[in-house]
């Protein structure tokens, strides 16, 4: 015992020493994560849920856990490794050094915290290899007011040679809840968001793509995880967010025996395997989420209010109604019919037409999606006068033209094909596998990325006041193969990563010189909407399926993560079975906009139609840039309820749609709650859109408190027979 008492004695100074006892608190203005270093110098994630006032007391967060056993003190790693025996939980990172070594340690070595320019707190944390020259910094860009993290971090070495990262991801974090429930989404073509809810027990349960362009073909980068139990729109703690790549993603969730989540989340290390120079730092994708103490409503705003404040193009700014002619049309058109629809676009009152596919390719004419996908140049025979006559006869009209491309993509038949083959992603040692009839560019190489640059270069050359563009996306990548990458000597695993940057760089250089014309990112439907490409596009194509009944679930589900504003929606003759009321109003809750033969409409539905987009233009403002709020679920009543209210809680919007047309459907029994009024405001509630002069029993005589209405709720009369109504909510002096 003695001796034992001198050894401690002895070691005690420099185990002090080599322990740093630092406390890192990474914070928002209600929630806070909390790092801290052990005793070997290793940081862990001791705690991750609401912020306390007295700071000093972060460092004793860890202490009421049980972190002392020995397996789980190594499962709370800030960033865990792979390949030193004290890790038994899923690693964040796998490396192999040059000398052939696959293990890994990482250290505490030093942090940072700075004030960013747009008003975010960034801490920089650097963890370090004991006997490696092999960095880690793990960045936490913190934005108080939205209670929102984007996590990442940079990988850096000063090894002699390459160092090969078969895993690197974003971040990793520990939560130590009670019962988790996740959300995530799964879908196909016109099929996009469909949520799943599992309850995580035991084991691993991954979200991950591997379509390599539009990623979010069959999975979903969004998640929801609701800690403690099933949060609602207005109760419970739940995390919200997004792992923002544009690539092949992976979202793993490890629940341990000890009850805990472990989350991991980055790219996806499929077929992956990054081989790393010195001094060449790697930064990672951002992994997004907020946490939220007050249900999954709050979640949604802060991320809402984010995105617009921080990421998405002109997020506070205004966006176009349009008249797109895909679904009027499809291929079949020639300049005088086009020109014949600018005149629907006019008397309808958008601001834009949009011209979509089919517009391009001589040699192999673009009449359907089996030819010409590559070949940019107008197509003579449909547009004799090419795009300028186009933009010019719409502008006559009073309206903006905007024009659909696809330029990462090709069709086999097509010149670029011929020309270039080599600038096809495939492997030519097999058979050439087509989605759609296409194939991907392989914009790791950065002719191709200049080829794409130019598509858009050229149409903005030719045509100054070109207002919009679609840019669409419909093949993932089959046969994964670079010719580029193997004439330079990298290894092909770079392929996916090399795509997604490559991807970005030419976004990046269009953004510089284009800086602010509206962009939709489309991709065969809603495959693409990833947090990471929203910074290069206002808006974007939640999916192909355009029935306004599947799109009151699809809203629902795309309103958790995205605010309206960036949200597109159409009214198209999908579903005819629906009145063209139903369909206006669906479309009516984001970015409206019509898809329809505007000449083909009734007296009577023109005339409806042009009120809609009046009393659109009239409340835009306030679902574009206020707060909204779910009131309804679809999936629990038989109507989806929502409403929008702006800042100074003196206007409001409140949609209600029938999902159930069912006899013994229960939509009128009770009120409905609204939310985010104030209660002592007086409110006057009036139902628009309404059908040629149809009855409403809703009094707009009536007024009510805030408080009434948050409390006792208000009755939209919601039946087969009104199957959507919307409401104007105005606060009276
Ligand atoms: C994709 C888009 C559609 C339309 C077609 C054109 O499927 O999602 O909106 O643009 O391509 O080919």
């Amino acid at each position: 015992m003695r001796l034992f008492t001198y050894l401690l004695l002895f070691l005690l100074p420099f185990s002090l020493s080599y322990s740093q006892d630092v406390t890192i608190p990474i914070e928002t203005e209600n929630t806070v994560m909390v790092l801290k270093t052990d005793h070997n110098n290793r940081l862990k994630i001791i705690y991750f849920g609401k912020s306390l006032s007295n700071i000093d007391e972060y460092k004793q967060t860890g202490d009421v856990f049980n972190f002392q056993d020995e397996g789980a003190s190594s499962n709370n790693s800030a960033y865990a490794v792979a390949g030193i025996d004290n890790n038994f939980i899923e690693p964040a990172i796998a490396v192999i050094h040059t000398d052939g070594n696959n293990s890994l340690d990482l250290l505490y070595e030093s942090h940072t915290a700075t004030q960013t320019d747009d008003g975010a707190t960034l801490t920089t944390i650097t963890l370090k290899d004991p006997v490696y020259p092999f960095f880690v910094d793990l960045l936490y860009k913190t934005w108080n007011e939205n209670d929102v993290i984007e996590q990442w971090t940079v990988i850096r070495h000063t090894e002699k040679g390459k160092v090969v990262l078969n895993k690197y991801a974003s971040a990793n974090l520990y939560l130590n809840n009670t019962d988790y429930y996740l959300t995530s989404y799964n879908g196909s073509w016109a099929k996009e968001m469909q949520p799943e809810e599992t309850h995580l027990r035991q084991g691993m349960h991954t979200i991950e793509s591997r379509l390599g362009t539009r990623a979010n073909l069959l999975t979903s980068p969004n998640f929801m995880l609701s800690l403690d139990g099933k949060a609602t729109e207005t109760s419970g703690t739940i995390m919200m967010g997004q792992i923002a790549w544009n690539g092949n993603f992976s979202l793993q969730f490890e629940t341990d025996m000890y009850k805990n989540l472990h989350v991991v989340a980055g790219i996806n290390p499929y077929q992956s395997a990054y081989h790393l120079d010195p001094n060449t730092p790697f930064e990672t994708p951002r992994f997004i989420y907020t946490l939220s103490f007050e249900g999954k409503g709050k979640g949604s705003r802060n991320l809402h209010d984010w995105l617009r404040d921080h990421i998405l193009l002109d997020g506070h700014g205004d966006r176009l109604t349009l008249l797109n002619n895909w679904e009027a049309t499809y291929f079949d058109f020639d300049q005088d019919k086009l020109v014949s629809l600018f005149g629907g676009a006019k008397e309808l009152g958008v601001d834009m037409f949009l011209l979509d596919d089919g517009w391009f390719a001589n040699k192999y004419p673009r009449n359907g999606d089996t030819a010409g996908l590559g070949d940019w140049e107008v197509n003579r025979k449909k547009l004799p006068d090419g795009v300028p006559f186009l933009v010019r006869e719409a502008e006559k009209e009073g309206v903006k033209f905007g024009i659909w491309i696809e330029p990462e993509m090709v069709n086999p038949k097509s010149e670029l094909y011929e020309k270039h083959p080599d600038w096809v992603i495939k492997e030519e040692k097999r058979p050439e596998i087509y989605f759609r009839n296409q194939l991907v560019l392989d914009l790791a190489n950065p002719e191709v990325q200049e080829f794409v640059f130019e598509v858009v270069d050229d149409l903005f050359t030719e045509n100054p006041t070109l207002a919009f563009i679609k840019w669409d996306c419909n093949a993932p990548i089959f046969n994964g193969h670079s010719k580029y990458l193997e004439r330079e000597k990298i290894p092909q695993s770079h392929l996916y990563v090399a795509y997604s940057k490559g991807l970005q760089n030419v976004l990046e250089r269009i953004r510089t010189k284009y800086p602010t014309v509206p962009m939709m990112l489309c991709s065969g439907g809603g495959g693409r909407s990833d947090y990471n490409l929203l910074k290069y596009f206002t808006e974007f194509w939640l999916s192909d399926n355009t029935d306004p009944l599947e799109r009151v679930f699809m809203q629902w589900n795309y309103s958790y993560y995205y605010p309206a504003i960036a949200m597109c929606n159409h009214v198209t003759d999908w579903s005819k079975d629906k009145s063209l009321k139903y369909r206006i109003d669906v479309a009516s809750m984001g970015k409206l906009g019509f898809d329809i033969r505007a000449n083909e409409l009734s007296e009577q539905d023109m005339r409806f139609a042009q009120q809609t987009i009046v009393n659109y233009d009239d409340f835009k403002e306030i679902i574009w840039h206020g707060e909204m709020y779910r009131l309804a679920n679809p999936y629990e009543k038989d109507l989806a309820s929502l409403m929008y209210v702006n800042e100074q809680k003196t206007e409001g919007v409140m949609f209600n749609y029938l999902t159930n047309w069912r006899y013994l459907a229960e939509t009128s029994l009770r009120p409905i709650l609204l939310q985010g009024l104030d209660k002592n405001k007086t409110y006057r509630l009036t139902e628009i859109n309404l059908y040629d002069g149809a009855y409403t029993p809703i009094n707009d005589q009536k007024v009510y408190s805030g408080e009434f209405l948050m409390n006792v709720g208000f009755n939209p009369s919601v039946n087969s027979s009104r199957s959507s109504v919307i409401i104007k909510i105005e606060s009276i002096e």
